[in-house]
């Protein structure tokens, strides 16, 4: 992926550099082509603009704005995940920049994406997405104008920062404030201690072994399995190949599938479960049971170990 991502950064500039010595004419005069612009960045501060409209506002001269543009596939069947993510970082400056003081018509945010204009990704021999350029007003682009977000990241402090040092604007991020964590869990706060008010002369369950012991063994299996990651990556939850084949697994050691994950857990569990059998199989009882325990104990704990293993 470093390696097609730097590939792909080299392609892009000897393609645009190429492209720029090409730029028309453009139909509409630079005063009316700012108007539109502004007036389009009034009522949304990301622009997203599709091939004619990339060569009207963006592949012409003369102009006197800059722009950054994010190249990006937010349709659902690309299954972009970090594109979701790189565009609400992207969307987060492009507001704070509409609401700040520095706002003015010398710098628009704009988004294309490849389905809507695929052959502007052909032109800069773009396969990646999401991809950062900034696009001065005159002149080639430099490397710099690549964002570099293997190396920054796309945070929306990162993007506003490398703005910055490309163009003179100083944009402040403002994120919305999000109160959704602290609403849930003072919700929970509160269940738990009108559960435990109502049950007040009946706390005994709270001494049971067996619950606490239940409690903890399923918090193990949720952290093993990567429940986690998948909190914060937001993976696929299966892949779907080309001939419409779907893959459970991913291929590589450094991803997962949200059903791998579930797969995993299942596996641990009854490895788990195996184990449990196997301790109470040691405990005085009847000896029939005792041998039935040890023996699916036992099967338990080979079977789907060796299945997690391979
Ligand atoms: C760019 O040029 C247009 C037309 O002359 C003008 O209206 C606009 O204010 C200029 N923008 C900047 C940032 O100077």
């Amino acid at each position: 992926m470093m390696l097609k991502l730097v590939a792909v950064s080299l392609f892009l500039f000897i393609a645009i550099n190429y492209g720029d010595g090409q730029q028309r004419k453009s139909a509409l005069s630079l005063g009316e082509r700012v108007q539109h612009l502004s007036e389009m960045a009034n009522k949304r501060a990301v622009l997203k603009f599709n091939s004619n409209k990339f060569r009207e506002y963006i592949r012409v001269q003369p102009k006197n704005y800059s722009m950054i543009v994010m190249f990006t596939a937010l349709a659902p069947h690309r299954q972009c995940v970090v594109c979701h993510h790189a565009s609400d970082e992207f969307t987060i400056v492009a507001n704070s920049f509409r609401y700040s003081q520095v706002y003015s018509n010398k710098l628009f945010f704009v988004l294309i994406d490849f389905d809507d204009g695929s052959d502007i990704f052909q032109m800069y021999k773009l396969n990646t997405a999401p991809i950062f350029i900034h696009i001065p007003p005159k002149g080639k682009l430099k490397p710099q104008d690549n964002m570099d977000i293997q190396r920054v990241g796309f945070s929306a402090e990162a993007i506003a920062k490398w703005i910055a040092e490309r163009t003179d604007v100083q944009i402040r991020v403002f994120r919305p404030p999000n109160y959704s964590g602290t609403v849930a869990l003072v919700v929970l706060f509160t269940l738990v201690a009108g559960f435990l008010y109502l049950r007040r002369n009946n706390l005994d369950f709270l001494y049971n072994k067996t619950m606490w012991a239940t409690g903890a063994v399923f918090f193990c299996l949720t952290m093993i399995s990567g429940q986690m990651w998948n909190h914060i990556r937001g993976p696929p939850f299966v892949h779907r190949g080309r001939d419409n084949e779907v893959a459970y697994i991913h291929s590589s050691s450094h991803s997962q599938f949200v059903l791998e994950t579930y797969i995993i857990m299942v596996l641990n569990a009854a490895i788990v479960f195996g184990m449990v059998l196997l301790t109470e199989s040691g405990k005085k009882g009847d000896p029939w049971k005792r041998k039935m325990f040890a023996v699916t104990g036992l099967i338990l704990v080979t079977v789907f170990f060796s299945l997690l293993l391979s």
